[in-house]
């Protein structure tokens, strides 16, 4: 199939192995928008120096993530998969773009307060300017789309902000990117006790990683919070139900689906069945993940190849760009 010709670009910071949220939130959408545009998808190893300031596990965590990325369906013959750190084109233009980034706009940024408030030993100057660095990644390969989950939303907002200073100032040389996602919408993988999203550091127990065993999946699906059941028919379900039955829905099959949303609605639902249910279709769903992801991490040789001729094909990208900005900004 002939690709569109548009640029999309996504990265995840490697800061600690994939969940579920991350498969069914990006992963799962990466790996279909690699048939149908020019992709790149990368690793944030910079970006992840705001926060963790060790990097003795920096490498280790590059290989399992891409190793991960890859068993989860990104090919690395189809799109081009690389590690942000490879690429010195981002931090040259992510200099010239702080120069168009405002102290205040930064400042009021929602993911900067948070991180701030988390680390409040540690409010870099780094931290502060996270979104420049973003947007330096994204406006690197003058990308189109941006599949990123809602929490990023503000960032691309801020990337397209960027982009029309730079070109209002100095010539056009950006496409103004978009946050894009599938019409059918984000799905939103709860955490097991149904309190917000599914999340990489928090509450280990709540959340199913990609790397789990199946008797962890089974231990963490059977102890996922539920109730009595429903009082009264067609009852609206609690967030923790609602983030069961939608793992159910990704994972099981359209009769085992329908058969309980049938069961609840009718007040006949047995949460003990329908997690022993769900806790074998996500074993069956996780495992082949689990497995591939171990075999290419036990060959980080194989990693260093992907990444070396994912750089390569980065970089050539990257530095066509560079050169349209030194041009615009008036160096030879
Ligand atoms: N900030 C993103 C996150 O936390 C990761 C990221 C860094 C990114 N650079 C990017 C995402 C460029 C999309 C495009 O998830």
């Amino acid at each position: 199939m002939e690709k569109n010709k548009e640029i999309v670009l996504s990265g995840i910071r490697p800061t600690g192995f994939l969940h579920l949220g991350n498969y069914f939130g990006a992963l799962q959408n990466w790996a279909r928008m690699q048939y149908e545009y020019e992709c790149y998808f990368f690793i944030a190893d910079w970006h992840s120096l705001t926060t963790h300031a060790d990097t003795r596990e920096l490498r280790s965590n590059t290989i399992s993530l891409v190793s991960e990325l890859i068993a989860g369906g990104l090919d690395p013959d189809v799109c081009t998969i690389y590690a942000q750190s490879d690429i010195l084109e981002i931090p040259e233009l992510y200099l010239y773009l702080n120069m168009l980034a405002y102290k205040g706009e930064l400042e009021k940024t929602v993911t900067f307060k948070e991180k701030a408030r988390k680390q409040p030993e540690n409010i870099n100057a780094g931290l502060l300017t996270y979104p420049v660095l973003q947007a330096a990644d994204i406006l690197v390969h003058r990308s189109h789309f941006v599949p990123v989950g809602k929490d990023q939303e503000q960032h691309i907002e801020m990337t397209r902000n960027f982009a029309e200073r730079f070109n209002h100032r100095y010539g056009t040389v950006f496409p103004v990117p978009k946050a894009f996602s599938y019409s059918d919408g984000l799905i939103k993988i709860l955490s097991l006790d149904g309190t917000g999203k599914m999340s990489k550091s928090e509450q280990q127990m709540n959340t199913i990683y990609l790397k789990d065993e199946d008797d962890l999946i089974t231990k963490k699906i059977m102890r996922a919070k539920t109730d009595q059941g429903p009082q009264s028919p067609n009852s609206k379900k609690p967030d923790y139900i609602e983030g069961l039955f939608t793992l159910l829905s990704l994972v099981s099959s359209a009769e085992v689906l329908a058969k309980y949303e049938d069961d609840f609605n009718h007040c006949r639902i047995r949460y003990g069945d329908m997690k022993k249910q769900l806790a074998i279709d996500l074993i069956r769903f996780i495992k082949p993940i689990r497995e591939k992801a171990a075999a290419l991490q036990n060959d980080p040789a194989q990693i260093d190849e992907i990444l070396a001729k994912g750089a390569e094909k980065a970089r050539k990208s990257a530095s066509a760009t560079l050169s349209e900005v030194r041009k615009a900004l008036g160096f030879k």
